[in-house]
This record gives structure tokens, C-alpha cells and sequence, in this order.
């Protein structure tokens, strides 16, 4: 029997993947409207929030609109990842996750994200060290990782049970290799392997782009919660078109006017938030994913781009999204 919180993180729940550069506080409140369950910060390095903290608990803020929420996590020593703990529960989260997935050079050649997975004694013992500090609050912890280094290296099942026994709460697996990236596709296999071998909730992460894989996913693997990734990148209406479709078994086609109402309160969101100057140079990376698969897209994001006006780059957004029928995915 799961403890209620727990259960309120894992039960048949869809999570918003932490998507660094994408999923800040605007794009995650887009999403928790569109029915994502459960969400995690981008990755906040534990190194900063005790050497400059604040402009990494920037990236650590939400709002209560937003939870469940996890604070992501990641660092190489397991004191630091302990100590950093100190600074961002302060902001009262639901839970802490810890990255050992991250596949970018410069966070694995400081022996952090998926470098981690090349030492589980390290790894088991940032776990403990983190459980330790967390002991008093209560939280749960969860580790993401992935299948492995590489493809002659997989052990994503006994790196879970490792961290199992260290105390994690959670294990989130991105059944991907660090040497695949983001390429080739997630084996689910492994996500199946994993949640047979341990007693914790799996969460399932990897190769979501369809209302209906969430079920697929659940029935192939039998894990407890299931994470989308760059499926929502563009299209966060996925959360919706995937409540719809466990319930009733259809896929719904999200109207153009819905979606330029979504793309037009994603942009609020991230002015109020930031303000205008940033909000306009990183809203232009979310245009172009809105405006990705429809005929016109490539002139419309050139435009973005050239333009200044933020009504003139919507309008022109609006425009082709309006005009078109494909729901442009
Ligand atoms: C742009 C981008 C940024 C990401 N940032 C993070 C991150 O901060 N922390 C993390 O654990 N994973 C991060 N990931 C990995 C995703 O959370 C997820 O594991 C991966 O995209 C696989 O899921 P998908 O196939 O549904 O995209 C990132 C992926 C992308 C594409």
C-alpha cells in the first residue's frame, strides 16, 4: 500500500518531463492547465544554490498552481547535493529529484547527470546523504537516470535496485543510453525490467508523442506513472488529448482557436514572469516549436525571429495556424 503521498506522485499519473530551457514556470503553468499531473523543475545545480543561489533558485520557483512539484537536482558530491537541500526547501516542494541522466559534457565531466551511472557507489551515496537531509521534512526523493552509458554498459536495473536500497522513493527511467542522447528510440523493455525487479514506483519516461502511448506504456511495462518529454514541446495540449483519450478512448483534434488562446497565455504568462525583452527572445524557440509541421511554418519563423513586435509575431503565428487544418504535429 502506497502512503497517500506517494500515491498523489505516482498513481496512474502523467508527468511534465524537466525539460531545461523549456519548462519554466509560464510553459509548466500552460501545462498543468492542459492536465499534467505531476512536475518537475528544470535541473538546478546543487554547486550553485551554495556558491550563488540566486539564479539558481530562479529556476527551482513555482507557483502552488503547480503542484505536485519536484526540485530537480544535480551534482557529483553527495554532501554538497545535501547541503544544497537546506536552500530550496524553503520553497516547500513535494519532492526532490535527482538528475543522473544528464547526458551534456559539461555536467558529466564534473561527474554528474548520467556520469553517475558509471559509479553507483557514488550515486548510492548521494542518495543517502540526500534521504538523510530530507529525513525531517518528510519528502520523498526520486532519482532519474537512464538505461546506461552506453549500449555495452545497460544496467539501469541493477542501478535501480541500487538506489532503491539507498533510499530512493521514486525511480524515474529515460530508457535511453547517455551515448544515444535523444536519438533512436526508448526501450520499454528495460522500463518493464526495471519495474519488475524493484518495489518502488517506476516512472516511465521516453518516446510519448501520442495520446495513446501513455496506455501503451503502462500496459507494456506495468510501471506506475508515466513522464513526456519533447512531446509537449509546442503541443502542450498533449496533456489534455491524453486525459481525453483514457477516457473515453478517443483522440481529440485540439481547435486552432484553442491552441492560439493557449499560445497567447503561454506568452502573458512568460512576460509577466520575465519581462518583456526575455520574454520575446525566448518565446521565439516556442513559436517555431508551435508553428513546426504546418506548410508556412519556415516564413512564419523567420519573421518571429526578425521582429520585434510581439503582436506582429503572433498575429503572423495565429495567422497560420488559423488558416490550416492539420493540427500541425
Ligand atoms: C531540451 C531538453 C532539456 C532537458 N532538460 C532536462 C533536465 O533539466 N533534467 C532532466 O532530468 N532531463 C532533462 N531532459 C530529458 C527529458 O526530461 C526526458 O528524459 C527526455 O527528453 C526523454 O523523454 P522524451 O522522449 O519524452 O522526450 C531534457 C531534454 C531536452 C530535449
Amino acid at each position: 500500500m502506497l502512503l497517500p503521498a506517494l500515491a498523489e506522485l505516482v498513481d496512474d499519473k502523467v508527468w511534465l518531463a524537466p525539460l531545461a530551457g523549456v519548462t519554466d514556470k509560464a510553459f509548466r503553468a500552460v501545462c498543468k492547465r492542459m492536465g499534467a499531473d505531476v512536475m518537475v523543475s528544470e535541473m538546478v545545480s546543487a554547486d550553485g544554490l551554495l556558491h550563488k543561489p540566486a539564479p539558481s533558485l530562479a529556476n527551482a520557483r513555482f507557483d502552488d498552481s503547480q503542484r505536485p512539484f519536484g526540485i530537480q537536482l544535480f551534482g557529483s558530491r553527495p554532501d554538497i547535493m545535501a547541503r544544497a537541500l537546506d536552500v530550496v526547501l524553503p520553497l516547500r516542494p513535494d519532492f526532490i529529484d535527482v538528475n543522473m541522466g544528464c547526458p551534456v559534457k559539461k555536467v558529466v565531466n564534473r561527474g554528474a547527470g548520467s556520469a553517475l551511472m558509471r559509479e553507483p557507489q557514488r550515486a548510492a551515496d548521494i542518495v543517502r546523504a540526500m534521504k538523510n537531509a530530507l529525513a525531517g521534512a518528510g519528502l520523498p526523493l526520486s532519482v532519474k537516470f537512464r538505461s546506461g552509458w552506453d549500449t555495452h554498459s545497460v544496467n539501469a536495473v541493477e542501478f535501480g535496485l541500487r538506489m532503491q536500497e539507498a533510499g530512493a522513493d521514486i525511480l524515474v527511467l529515460h530508457a535511453r543510453t547517455r551515448t544515444q542522447m535523444y536519438g533512436g528510440k526508448a526501450d520499454w523493455a528495460l522500463i518493464a525490467a526495471l519495474a519488475l525487479a524493484v518495489d518502488v514506483p517506476v516512472v516511465g519516461n521516453g518516446d510519448i508523442w501520442e495520446p495513446e502511448d501513455v496506455d501503451d506504456m503502462r500496459r507494456q511495462t506495468g510501471c506506475s506513472a508515466v513522464m513526456v518529454g519533447r512531446g509537449v514541446m509546442g503541443r502542450p495540449w498533449l496533456f489534455a488529448q491524453i486525459a481525453r483519450f483514457r477516457l473515453t478512448g478517443q483522440a481529440d483534434v485540439i481547435s486552432c482557436k484553442l491552441k492560439v488562446e493557449c499560445i497567447r497565455d503561454h506568452y502573458r504568462m512568460t512576460m509577466a514572469d520575465k519581462g518583456e525583452v526575455t520574454a520575446m527572445k525566448e518565446m521565439r524557440s516556442h513559436l517555431a516549436w508551435y508553428t513546426k509541421g504546418y506548410a508556412g511554418g519556415a516564413a512564419v519563423r523567420r519573421l518571429v525571429n526578425r521582429s520585434d513586435d510581439r503582436e506582429e509575431a503572433l498575429a503572423a503565428v495565429e495567422a497560420l495556424l488559423l488558416t490550416q487544418e492539420t493540427d500541425g504535429s
